[in-house]
């Protein structure tokens, strides 16, 4: 059997110790399957002495995480510590600078620095596997890397943040608050430590930028995602969902259109019969529509130590074999500039939700600021009169546009919005059909 393969595993969280757990427990399937045994030799973290449910004493500890790196008797660095600058980033520069492959979890890192780590994993003769960055368990990264590599992709879309997926099931199935099912989503392990990445979009973000370079052979521009989170959608508008036959879901889009790429995350209503409407809790899917396979949807869990582990585990024994693959699946240099597609010119239909002042002619002011940027409505709904008029005297109105772009739509809110009709901020959820 050929040497070990020696690792070094930077972040000992809930992915690492479940990494370390499956490199022990299936030491000897895995050295097997990989042709060579799979050895730790080194582990960092930012605190020594805590209890992570593994045993670390066979492994050199080191306080200093670009150390392990630079650990002589490292072959490869596995990278678990997370944050798109700071240590992690000095970490993956100093592996990459030494000629090692680095396995990474880091979707912030790879959304933010892609383009350049690529480029010096490339001219030292390394690479970088990062399969755990996105939707979890899911083998994403590998299928649009190397399985559908004779395709020509038209759209990859998904549900690719666990806990954002997880909240919104929960708050639909069980009529829980916003607050109560993102705290249930930090005890089990699925959210981000700050945990604003999750619910605004940007975990989801890193992760379709990712997807979008290498579906499209275009550098990673993280700074192009129109992002908007889940924290605006209340139970209400999941109640219309239901009524109105959708479900509500936190999508991630990536597509080339007249405009350029267009990436795009926020709450999206879906048809309640499309597959990812039954994609329910901490579940991912991701879709991938391309030529000549047509679409496949990939289901599975999107987070958790056990998921994101799998994928770990997967890229570290790839290397282990010798499968090196381009980073983002072609030299850095041959990746395309992106254009970018601005989100105004977003084409879709839209449902928006208003609080409509009561009283006679109020309809027709919003029919008529719709009628004049030519935005054609599928219906019209207004919430019982008895049940839903709050103090103000203030009714539920809920529009359903046919296909319009962003920008009318902007227009034809803030236009409403000034003629003085409205008791409150109105809810904009773009509709994929
Ligand atoms: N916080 C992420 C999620 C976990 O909820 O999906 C892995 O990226």
């Amino acid at each position: 059997m050929a040497d070990a393969l020696r690792i070094g595993i930077a972040g000992l969280g809930t992915v690492g110790a479940a990494t370390i757990r499956i490199l022990t427990s299936a030491h000897n399937e895995l050295s097997v399957r990989a042709g060579r045994p799979i050895r730790i030799v080194a582990v960092s973290a930012r605190t020594k002495g805590r209890d992570r449910g593994v045993d670390l004493s066979g492994y050199r500890w080191h306080d200093d995480p670009v150390a392990l790196a630079q650990d002589p008797e490292v072959d490869l660095v596995v990278e678990l510590m997370g944050g798109s600058d700071g240590q992690a980033k000095a970490l993956v520069e100093a592996a990459l600078a030494a000629g090692k492959p680095v396995v990474t979890a880091n979707k912030a890192l790879l959304a933010a620095h892609g383009q350049s780590l690529a480029l010096t994993a490339e001219s030292h003769g390394a690479t970088i596997a990062f399969e755990a960055a996105a939707a979890g368990g899911i083998p994403v990264i590998k299928a649009l890397r190397e399985a559908l590599v004779g395709n020509t992709m038209r759209r990859v879309s998904g549900i690719l943040n666990g806990t954002c997926n997880y909240i919104l099931s929960r708050m639909e199935a069980e009529g829980l608050d916003f607050q109560q099912c993102l705290k249930a989503a930090q005890e089990l392990g699925y959210a981000e430590a700050d945990p604003t990445f999750d619910i605004e979009g940007y975990d989801t973000a890193h992760k379709l930028a990712l997807l979008t370079s290498l579906a499209f052979g275009t550098e990673v521009d993280g700074d192009a995602v129109y992002v908007e989170g889940i924290s605006g959608v209340t139970p209400l508008d999941l109640e219309m969902a239901e009524e109105l036959g959708f479900r509500i879901k936190l999508l991630g889009v990536a597509e080339r259109t007249a405009a350029g790429i267009e990436q795009r995350v926020h709450p999206t209503m879906v048809s309640r019969s499309s597959q990812l409407a039954g994609v329910m809790g901490v579940t991912n899917a991701v879709s991938i529509d391309a030529d000549p396979v047509g679409t496949i949807t990939l289901v599975g869990p999107g987070a958790g130590g056990g998921a994101t582990a799998s994928a770990v585990v997967g890229d570290i024994v790839d290397l282990a074999r010798g499968n090196r693959v381009a980073t983002f699946g072609r030299p850095s240099n041959e990746l395309d500039k992106p254009v970018r597609a601005p989100m105004q010119r977003h084409e879709g239909g839209y449902y928006i939700r208003l609080q409509v002042m009561d009283r006679p002619g109020a309809a027709a002011i919003i029919a008529t600021r719709m009628a004049e940027r030519g935005i054609s409505l599928e219906s019209i709904l207004q919430k019982g009169r008895d049940a839903r008029r709050n103090a103000n005297g203030s009714v539920p109105v809920i529009l359903i546009t046919y296909a319009t772009t962003e920008l009318l739509i902007r227009n034809a809110v803030a236009a409403i919005a000034e003629d003085g009709v409205l008791d409150g901020p109105p809810q904009v959820i773009r509709i994929e059909r």
